[in-house]
């Protein structure tokens, strides 16, 4: 009896992989088809309407809630297929303090399906004390040198989203190693925006005792290096995260540079 009903499972996991193999070779062509008609990578509606179509999540349906977290597992590889028909490389954020590489990195790797990576928080991680304790106890120097460390180790992942601290590109061995990685995207907007979303914040050692002069200063004298560095530039002045996001995946997409 165990073997006949394990034999049907069997049968039936024939079926799903073939089935989920045609799903994935599917998703791929709409992915061509985005990339043509710049549409964005995730649709939420059309998420939400195939869920609703299955009953999935419905309590009420036989296995509703299995059906629910099945979907939402297919949804995101479906996507991260999709993610690396546009994006098959990694994509590397760069920009001054408060140009929302993190956030604007986070979405993009939860949405796309990739892993996300930022040196800042890898360097906390390792040496177990905020970027700010690091400054005030070794200085910068010892600072530049853990960063040099995370961004080596972040530029040899793969599918990967890696939001660099904003003084990384600063070191043109740093800005080497990421070339090899991926595309480099200069996410900037004016000084006094990022001032007034740093300003909340805290805890950059950098801009801690800064007034709005001395900290467009600094933004003046980095603009040379992000624009070196960059392969595209978005301004994130009036976009949303989700916006930022879905500007890189079209950039991607039609391979526009700068
Ligand atoms: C720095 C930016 C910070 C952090 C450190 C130094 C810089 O990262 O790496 O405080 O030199 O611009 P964010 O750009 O993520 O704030």
């Amino acid at each position: 009896m165990l073997e006949q009903l394990r034999a049907e499972i069997d049968e039936c996991d024939s079926i799903l992989v073939a089935t989920m193999k045609r799903r994935f070779q599917i998703a791929e062509r709409i992915a061509e088809f985005k990339i043509e008609q710049g549409l964005a990578l995730y649709q939420p509606d059309r998420e939400a309407a195939i869920l609703a179509k299955l009953a999935g999540g419905n309590q009420a349906y036989p296995y509703g809630e299995q059906m629910k977290t099945l979907y939402e597992t297919i949804f995101r590889l479906s996507r991260a297929v999709q993610m690396a028909a546009m994006l098959p490389f990694n994509v590397v954020l760069i920009g001054f303090m408060g140009s929302g590489k993190t956030s604007a990195g986070q979405y993009l790797a939860s949405v796309g399906g990739y892993a996300f990576v930022d040196t800042d928080q890898e360097i906390e991680k390792k040496a177990g004390v905020s970027i700010s304790e690091i400054f005030n106890r070794f200085g910068e120097a010892h600072f530049r040198k853990l960063e040099a460390e995370a961004v080596a180790a972040a530029a040899a992942c793969t599918k990967t989203v890696i939001s660099c601290g904003g003084g990384a590109v600063l070191d043109q061995a740093n800005v080497q190693r990421l070339k090899q990685s991926g595309k480099l995207v200069w996410l900037d907007a004016p000084a006094e925006v990022l001032y007034e979303r740093i300003k909340p914040q805290g805890g950059r050692p950098l801009a801690a005792d800064k007034g709005m002069d001395e900290f467009r200063e600094l933004y003046c004298r980095r603009r040379e290096y992000y624009l070196a560095a960059a392969d595209w530039t978005i301004d994130t002045e009036n976009k949303a995260v989700s916006e930022v996001a879905e500007a890189i995946m079209r950039m991607g997409a039609k391979l526009e540079t700068k």
